[in-house]
C-alpha cells in the first residue's frame, strides 16, 4: 500500500493505545513513543512506531514532515457542545458581572431562551456561516471531532433545523461532528407552567421526528439538561427512557447547579455520558464507575461562569470512573473555542495530571461519544486525525495556557 505521508522524529509522539476506555491507576497512560513517527495512507493511520522503523517504510512519492523538537498526538475530541445558534449573550455577561445570577437571568426570560428566539429567527444558511467560523477556530487549536447538541429550537421544526445545519456541516468534513438532540434544553416561555406538556410533545413528537430525520445518524443521542431551572429527575428519566425506548445513546446535564441525582440516572439507564458534575457526591461517582458510564468534565463552564467549584476531577479517578474533557462551547456560559485552554483548566482546578486531561480529550472523548473505534489514539487503521504540536514534550500543552500550542492539524489524511 503506498503511504502518502510520514511524521517522523517526534520528540514524543502520544499513541494512547489500548482498546477500553482509560480509568483510575490508567486514566495517564499516555503510551508514549519517543522519537516516533506516524505512517498514513489516504484517511488512515498504517503504522505508528520508532522513526526509523516507519521511514524505512516509505517510497518515492511518500511525503515527509519533520517534527524534530515537538510532539506529535490524536486530534483532540470535543464531546459536549451547543456550537449551532445565532447571536450572542455578551449583556448577560455585563449583567451577571454586576451581580446578577445565570438562574435570576433565566428566570427574568432571558438565558437559553434568548438564544432559542434568535436561532428560530436565523435561516438555516446564517446558521451555517455563524457555526462555520466557530467550527474553523476549533479546528485550528486541534479539534478534529465535535459533538453537537441541538436545544436551541424548542419546538420540532427548529430542532430539526438545527439537525439540519449539523448534517450540512457535517460535510464539509473539518471537523467531523456527532450530533445529540436536546430537545429537553429549557422548557420554552410559551410553555411557562405546563412544564408536563413539553415533556409530552419531546417524547411523543420530537423524538420521533428526530430519529427519523433524514440526517440523523446512527449517532443520534439525546440529552436532557437535569437542574434547577430546566428539568426535574422525573422528567428527565421520562424522557432518556423513551430515548432509550428508541435505540438512542443517552447523555445527561447532571449536577451542573444542583444535585438532583442525575448522575444516579445515568447510571441506572446505562448513558454513555453524566456531564458538568460540579456538585457529585461520592457515592454517585461509584455509580457511575459501576455503570462504566463516563464522566464528561467541562472546566471552561465553571470558568466562564466566573465560579470556583470545579468539579473534582481528582475524585472521579480515585473512584474508577472514566473522566473525559469537554469545552461545552456555548453562548451562555462558555464561548471558548481552545481545547489546550480546557486542558490548562482542569489540571489546576479539577486537579487532574496533564496525562490525565489529555486522555480525556482524546481516547476517553472518544469513548463517550460511541467512535473510539475510528478516533482518539494513534493505531493502525484510525482515521489519520493527527496533531504537531510545537513544545518539546505533553506536559506543555497543559503547563501553557493563552496561546494556540497546536501547530498542524492533520484530518482524514488531509495537512489542514
Ligand atoms: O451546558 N447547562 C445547560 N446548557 C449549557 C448552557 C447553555 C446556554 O446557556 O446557552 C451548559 O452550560
Ligand atoms: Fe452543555
Amino acid at each position: 500500500m503506498a503511504i502518502d505521508l510520514i511524521i517522523h522524529s517526534a520528540n514524543q509522539v502520544l499513541t494512547l493505545a489500548g482498546d477500553a476506555p482509560k480509568r483510575g491507576k490508567t486514566q495517564g497512560e499516555l503510551a508514549i513513543i519517543p522519537h516516533g513517527a506516524v505512517a498514513i495512507s489516504g484517511e488512515k493511520i498504517i503504522a505508528v512506531g520508532d522513526t526509523l522503523d516507519v521511514l524505512a517504510l516509505a517510497d518515492a512519492s511518500t511525503r515527509k514532515i519533520d517534527a524534530r523538537g515537538k510532539i506529535v498526538l490524536p486530534g483532540f475530541v470535543d464531546a459536549h457542545t451547543h456550537v449551532v445558534f445565532a447571536g450572542d449573550r455578551t449583556s448577560e455577561f455585563d449583567a451577571r458581572l454586576r451581580g446578577a445570577t445565570y438562574l435570576d437571568i433565566q428566570k427574568a426570560g432571558g438565558g437559553i431562551m434568548s438564544t432559542v428566539r434568535a436561532t428560530r429567527a436565523a435561516t438555516r444558511e446564517a446558521l451555517i456561516a455563524e457555526t462555520r467560523a466557530r467550527l474553523d477556530a476549533m479546528f485550528a487549536h486541534g479539534t478534529t471531532t465535535v459533538e453537537v447538541k441541538t436545544g436551541y429550537g424548542l419546538e420540532t421544526a427548529t430542532e430539526l433545523k438545527m439537525l439540519a445545519v449539523i448534517a450540512a456541516l457535517a460535510a464539509d468534513r473539518a471537523p467531523d461532528l456527532v450530533p445529540t438532540f436536546l430537545g429537553a434544553h429549557v422548557v420554552p416561555a410559551e410553555f411557562h407552567g405546563r412544564p408536563d406538556d413539553y415533556v409530552r410533545l419531546v417524547i411523543e413528537e420530537m423524538l420521533p421526528a428526530v430519529r427519523n430525520a433524514p440526517f440523523a445518524t446512527r449517532h443520534l443521542a439525546c440529552d436532557v439538561f437535569c437542574d434547577d431551572g430546566a428539568f426535574t429527575l422525573a422528567q428527565t428519566r421520562h424522557i432518556l427512557t423513551r430515548a432509550r425506548d428508541l435505540g438512542m445513546g443517552l447523555r445527561v446535564h447532571a449536577d451542573e447547579f444542583a444535585n438532583l441525582g442525575a448522575a444516579s440516572l445515568a447510571a441506572e439507564l446505562g448513558a454513555a455520558s453524566a456531564d458538568h458534575l460540579m456538585v457529585t457526591p461520592r457515592a454517585e461517582m461509584r455509580a457511575l464507575a459501576r455503570a462504566n458510564v463516563t464522566a464528561t468534565l467541562l472546566p471552561g463552564t465553571t470558568f466562564g461562569l466566573g465560579k470556583t467549584n470545579f468539579a473534582d476531577g481528582r475524585a472521579f479517578v480515585e473512584e474508577n470512573v472514566p473522566v473525559a474533557l469537554a469545552s461545552d462551547f456555548n453562548p451562555g456560559t462558555c464561548w471558548c473555542e481552545s481545547m489546550p485552554f480546557i486542558l490548562a483548566l482542569a489540571c489546576r482546578y479539577e486537579k487532574l495530571t496533564p496525562a490525565e486531561a489529555l486522555v480525556g480529550v482524546t481516547l476517553n472523548a472518544a469513548y463517550a461519544l460511541g467512535i473510539a473505534d475510528r478516533v482518539g489514539s494513534l493505531a493502525p487503521g484510525k482515521l489519520a486525525d493527527v496533531l504537531i504540536a510545537n513544545v518539546p514534550e505533553y506536559t506543555h500543552l497543559a503547563y501553557r495556557f493563552g496561546a494556540n500550542p497546536i501547530e498542524t492539524v492533520i484530518k482524514r489524511g488531509r495537512v489542514g
